[in-house]
This record gives C-alpha cells, sequence and structure tokens, in this order.
C-alpha cells in the first residue's frame, strides 16, 4: 500500500472544519494526523464528532493551533480558521516548507488596498498575495497544480462566478448590467453562537442581509472582470435561508445577442464540456439546492427571455462541500499529483 501523505486541519470544530474532516475520513490517499482547536484541544474527534466513533480519524486527539508541531508532522494544512487569523498562520507555514490551503478570504483579493476596505483591516501579509492561487478548478486548475498556496474561494463567489463564467466569456451579456441575488444556508455563517443565526431567529422566514455590502462583493467582480477582459461591476446581494446546507443564486443579465435558451444552453455545455463537477440542467429543468447536497457539484439552469432580452442563470451549490471544504481537497489533491476527485463521493447527502 502507498504511504498516505499527512495532511493537517486548523479549525477543526468549525463548519468547514467538520466538512473536511468527513471527507479526510474517507480519503484513499491523505491521512489527518493533526486537527486543532484552541477550545476543544485535548478531546478526541470522536468526542466533538459521534459520526466518527468507530474509525481510526475518531481517536485523533485535538491539539492547540502550534505552528512548529504542524510543521514537523504535516505536508500540507488546510486553514479552516477566520480571515486574518489565516493569513499569520499560512506565512508561518509556507516559511516551514508546507503547502497551504486557505478557505478563508485573506488570500482571494489581489489588491491588499482592496481587501482593507471590504474587511476592515490591514492586510499584514501583501509579499504573500502574489503567489497565491485563487482554487477554482475551472479557471486555474492548472495554477493549483503548480501552487504552495491557494486561496480558496468563497462560496458565494463560487456560485456567482460559475454561472456566469460561460456567458461573460463568451461575450452573450452586458457587463454592466448583472445583478446577483444569492440565498444561503446558516452553515453560512460560521459554527460560533450568534443571536441573529439562532433556531428560532432564522427557521419559518426568510431575510435580506448586506445589500449592496457583502464582503465577497469584490472577489466576484475580480474574477469576472478576469474572464471578461474589462472592469466588471455588478450588484450583489444576499439572503438567509431557514436551511443548514446550500446556496441558489439568481443572476439576472441583460442579453447582447439574440438567442434562445437553447442557443444558451449549448454554450454553457460546450464550456463546461471536459468539467465533472458543473452540470448544465437540461432545458426547463432548474437547480435545487437539495440534489447537491454534500457534493462537489454545481448546477446550472438557464432561461432566457426574449420579451425582456434578459438571461437568468440559476445555480445551486453546497457551501460546504463545493462552497469551502470539497473544493479545498480538490485542491489539495492537485497540489499533490493526486486525482482530483479522490475522496469526494458524487452521492447527495439525502434527504
Ligand atoms: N461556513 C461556510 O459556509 C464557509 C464557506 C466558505 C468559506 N468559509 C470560510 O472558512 C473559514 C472557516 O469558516 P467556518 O464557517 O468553518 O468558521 P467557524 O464555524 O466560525 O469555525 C472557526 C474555526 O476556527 C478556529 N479558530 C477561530 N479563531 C482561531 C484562531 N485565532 N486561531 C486558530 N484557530 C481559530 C475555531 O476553533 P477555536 O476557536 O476552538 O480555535 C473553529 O474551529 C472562514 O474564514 C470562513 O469565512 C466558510
Amino acid at each position: 500500500m502507498t504511504k498516505k501523505t499527512a495532511v493537517g486541519l486548523v479549525g477543526v470544530t468549525g463548519y468547514t472544519g467538520m466538512e473536511l474532516a468527513r471527507l479526510l475520513a474517507g480519503h484513499p490517499f491523505l491521512d489527518l494526523v493533526r486537527a486543532t482547536s484552541r477550545q476543544d484541544a485535548g478531546k478526541t474527534l470522536a468526542e466533538i464528532y459521534p459520526f466518527l466513533n468507530g474509525s481510526s480519524l475518531g481517536r485523533l486527539d485535538i491539539t492547540r493551533p502550534e505552528t512548529r508541531d504542524l510543521a514537523s508532522a504535516c505536508e500540507l494544512v488546510f486553514l479552516a480558521v477566520p480571515h486574518k487569523t489565516a493569513m499569520v498562520l499560512a506565512d508561518e507555514l509556507l516559511d516551514a516548507g508546507l503547502r497551504v490551503v486557505d478557505l478563508s478570504a485573506d488570500f482571494r483579493l489581489t489588491d491588499p488596498k482592496v481587501y482593507q476596505a471590504w474587511y476592515g483591516v490591514e492586510h499584514t501579509c501583501p509579499q504573500r498575495i502574489p503567489e497565491a492561487v485563487y482554487g477554482l478548478p475551472e479557471l486555474y486548475r492548472e495554477q493549483v497544480k503548480a501552487a504552495r498556496l491557494v486561496a480558496n474561494p468563497g462560496c458565494y463567489p463560487t456560485s456567482a462566478i460559475l454561472g456566469l463564467y460561460p456567458a461573460l466569456a463568451e461575450g452573450l451579456v452586458h457587463t454592466e448590467d448583472i445583478v446577483v441575488d444569492s440565498k444561503s444556508g446558516t452553515t453560512g455563517a460560521g459554527r460560533k453562537a450568534v443571536l441573529a443565526t439562532a433556531f428560532c431567529e432564522v427557521q419559518d422566514s426568510f431575510r435580506a442581509y448586506a445589500l449592496g455590502r457583502h464582503r465577497h462583493t469584490p472577489e466576484i467582480e475580480q474574477e469576472c472582470s478576469k474572464i471578461a477582459g474589462r472592469e466588471v461591476v455588478l450588484s450583489f446581494n444576499t439572503h438567509l435561508l431557514p436551511i443548514n446546507r446550500g446556496i441558489l443564486s439568481t443572476i439576472y443579465t441583460r442579453l447582447k445577442v439574440r438567442a434562445d435558451s437553447e442557443d444558451i444552453r449549448a454554450a454553457y455545455e460546450r464550456r463546461y464540456a471536459n468539467e465533472p463537477w458543473v452540470r448544465v440542467l437540461p432545458q426547463g429543468a432548474l437547480p435545487e439546492t437539495r440534489w447537491v447536497r454534500g457534493t462537489m457539484y454545481c448546477d446550472i439552469g438557464l432561461a432566457a427571455d426574449p420579451r425582456t432580452q434578459r438571461l437568468v442563470i440559476v445555480t445551486a451549490i453546497d457551501n460546504l462541500c463545493r462552497g469551502a471544504s470539497g473544493q479545498a481537497l480538490a485542491n489539495a489533491n492537485d497540489m499533490l499529483g493526486l486525482p482530483e476527485d479522490a475522496g469526494l463521493g458524487m452521492a447527495p447527502l439525502m434527504p
């Protein structure tokens, strides 16, 4: 049997950490040897995640996040921690010769001034930004394979960029009239206790938040501008759904060309022909969050409306899997020369 690659996970007790633990438990080539939490250090993984009872991973002791310890044990580390914390840890781990997949926003934006403007904190590690590769496989797979630092995309940006990519790349829509209307399940807000995301505040209701000022806006604009070859400024608006997992984005654009839904679908099919994680749905079908739960799939539905000259694009992803931990694992696989889909099952978590 070939030796497995030792990996570490900083922030195992968060939602993205939990999802990474779930995926790594079944990974054929990676061995999770360090999992950290400051609050739960000393417990075993099975104590906090009973689903790991009976597996060797369940017996792993949770440790405190210490760079020297991680560097002595791991080849690659996933940072599933809040922004600002990640940039400090990434810098230290890269100095120690490790590879890093950062799930936070710290290395996604190429301009540290834009980071400061939207995140309200100074970037303390701008010298590392140029070496970070934005880890969206459909756009940057080859660069990820050679990267030491991957900036894992945000959940909302994954749903928006994949939805807009063919339309922008093929010049089908006007770049100055795009509205991304996204709805996320509550795990998107993280696992810490906050009144606004408590059960009774969320269930049986539906609300908008952070209209026009969500931090993922510059990330979506940055990547859409690269695809379109010109500056894209768009309206990005977010809503909180009373479900655990999933993002549904409805993207309103204005068609530049006379085309019906079937022509547009053909263009999307061509762009994603060799992409295993993107499913362009049959004519007339629209995505639902439940069919992508726990998977890497981004499902895309398209509706061209000749009456208003609109192209409406609907995407569904799982925010924790495709929007965070699954994508991070696909990136780690690519960085380590493993099959990109290793450890990433295709069947949705049901119901
Ligand atoms: N939730 C999503 O859907 C999603 C999607 C894409 C990206 N992300 C990004 O992924 C990252 C993690 O998100 P999450 O939702 O999993 O967050 P979370 O549920 O709030 O968990 C954060 C984790 O980081 C640890 N942590 C917090 N502060 C730390 C520090 N200063 N040093 C070391 N460890 C620290 C926490 O454990 P201790 O406090 O015990 O150490 C905990 O395990 C964030 O940057 C988030 O923006 C989240």
